[in-house]
């Protein structure tokens, strides 16, 4: 079972639009038994994949603030092999309650998961764009952590403002953690992004970045539109192949292949 969270304190960087069609693909054209988990109390993935979950009903809150067991909590989606624990408003209050927890406040999601044991082959976490007691549970619990960012001024202060996040759970509470790599997303090719993307590079020269970016196209808001990620809405779009691309090359990452 590999964990994998899409993080960014950035709003807007790609990490639901990622999150929830590298689950997709793995669940649909791999065959893998996919779990996806909607930390974000916007509950944008829960909206993507056509669901809407009430105040009233079990939700990723019921998980990490009360004692539902993590199995209640997870439903179907449209797409076989592919599960949602989705989120609702509840959400909004989960960080201050982990924050009041008297101990081990980090660990609250990697024990839950760890019901899930032998259930799944890959998680991903869709992390709110902030760092938090949601985003510090969800690398807790990770294996992998993958970057969406665009290419802009913007865009590398965020992730410099996470590689010290980063860090420091890998040193306090996960020494397995590791950093995927930096994805680009809403790739047009501009002198402007070429140059954010030269800068990045040689600044966070240790980090992997995917060789493949994720282009700009209309065809990602139609596919949110439907509530119907781009492998089922348009499966010979070219930005549905980036990401069967970057899928590939994360197989690869996680194989010690790269
Ligand atoms: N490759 C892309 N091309 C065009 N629009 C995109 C692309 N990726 C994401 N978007 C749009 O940008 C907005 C923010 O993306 P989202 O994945 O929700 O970011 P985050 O989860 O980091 O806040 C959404 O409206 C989404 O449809
Ligand atoms: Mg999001």
């Amino acid at each position: 079972m590999i964990v994998i969270s899409l993080l960014n304190r950035k709003g807007g960087a790609g990490k639901t639009t990622a999150s929830v069609n590298l689950a997709a693909i793995f669940a649909h054209t791999y065959k893998k038994r996919v779990l996806l988990a909607d930390i974000d109390p916007q509950a944008n993935a829960t909206t993507y994949l056509n669901k809407f979950i009430s105040k009233d009903e079990i939700s990723i809150y019921d998980v990490l603030c009360k004692d539902t067991p993590i199995k209640e909590a997870i439903i179907d989606t449209d797409i076989d092999n592919l599960k949602l624990i989705p989120a609702n408003v509840n959400l909004d209050n989960a960080d201050t309650q982990l924050m009041m927890l008297p101990t081990a406040k980090e660990f609250v999601l990697k024990k839950k998961l760890r019901e899930l044991d032998g259930e799944f082959d890959y998680i991903f976490i869709d992390c709110p764009p902030a760092r938090n007691n949601l985003t510090t549970n969800a690398l807790t619990a990770s294996n992998y952590t993958i970057l969406p960012c665009e290419a802009t001024e913007y865009g590398i202060d965020s992730i410099f403002a996470m590689t010290e996040f980063i860090s420091n759970v890998q040193s306090d509470v996960n020494d397995n953690l590791k950093v995927a790599g930096i994805l680009f997303t809403k790739r047009e090719n501009t002198t402007a992004q070429r140059y954010y993307i030269e800068q990045f590079k040689t600044n966070l020269d240790s980090y992997h970045f995917f060789d493949t970016e994720i282009r700009k196209t209309t065809v990602v808001e139609k596919s949110l539109a439907e509530h119907s990620p781009l492998i089922v809405y348009g499966k010979k779009e070219e930005v549905t192949n980036d990401y069967i691309k970057v899928a590939k090359e994360l197989e690869q990452i996680i194989k010690g292949e790269i």
